[in-house]
């Protein structure tokens, strides 16, 4: 069976509606581990031999966090910066040959703010460094319209969060089905 590691990437996910809910619905899937890397790392120093021995061991990597400012959260760019090293990840000894990787990221702005392939090019860094790796990039899973703004009084969250149930129902299913090539 498919190993699956899951690297959760949201700076406060007590507050967040989108990526807990997602979170949530995954905790009973077989062979995955979820690594939140916002409370393992508060202060961005990540442990590098941690991270890699983890990363070893999976078949499929998701990468889950919401996009900020047409971006990744700076802990998952950190994570990027130095888990991914020479001899590791590329180069000479990578041992990321026949590894695949998923972007499952929420997005505030509606679906119509992304026409005409704008998140595929927000994630071309992530498509780049997969290649890069000689990782297998796969299709992103993203959902839309996941926001929420305290200060703008009561807010009907409903739309929010059958949203955020939706996208954790396609990616349960692409998990329980993923198989290697
Ligand atoms: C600092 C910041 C920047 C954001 N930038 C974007 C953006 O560039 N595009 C977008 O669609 N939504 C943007 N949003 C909305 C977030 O994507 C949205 O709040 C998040 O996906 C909700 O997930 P959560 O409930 O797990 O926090 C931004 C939100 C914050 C706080």
């Amino acid at each position: 069976m498919s190993k699956i590691l899951l690297l959760l990437a949201h700076p406060d996910i007590e507050n967040s509606i989108g990526n807990k809910t997602i979170i949530s619905a995954l905790n009973t899937v077989n062979n995955l581990t979820i690594r939140d890397l916002t409370a393992l790392y508060p202060d961005f120093n990540i442990d590098v031999n941690a991270e890699q021995m983890a990363l070893a061991k999976a078949d499929l990597i998701i990468l889950q966090y919401p996009i900020y400012w047409y971006n990744m959260p700076p802990i998952l760019k950190q994570w990027f910066d130095k888990v991914l090293t020479y001899g590791f990840a590329f180069g000479s000894g990578s041992i990321m040959t026949h590894k695949s990787i998923l972007a499952s990221v929420t997005l505030g702005s509606p679906e119509s703010s992304y026409a005409d392939g704008e998140l595929e090019r927000l994630l071309l860094p992530i498509q780049a460094s997969a290649n890069f790796c000689k990782l297998n990039y796969l299709k992103p899973i993203a959902s839309y319209g996941i926001y929420y703004m305290p200060n703008r009084g009561e807010m009907d969250l409903k739309p929010v969060l059958a949203s955020a149930e939706a996208h954790a129902a396609k990616l349960k299913s692409f998990i329980t089905n993923f198989k290697l090539n």
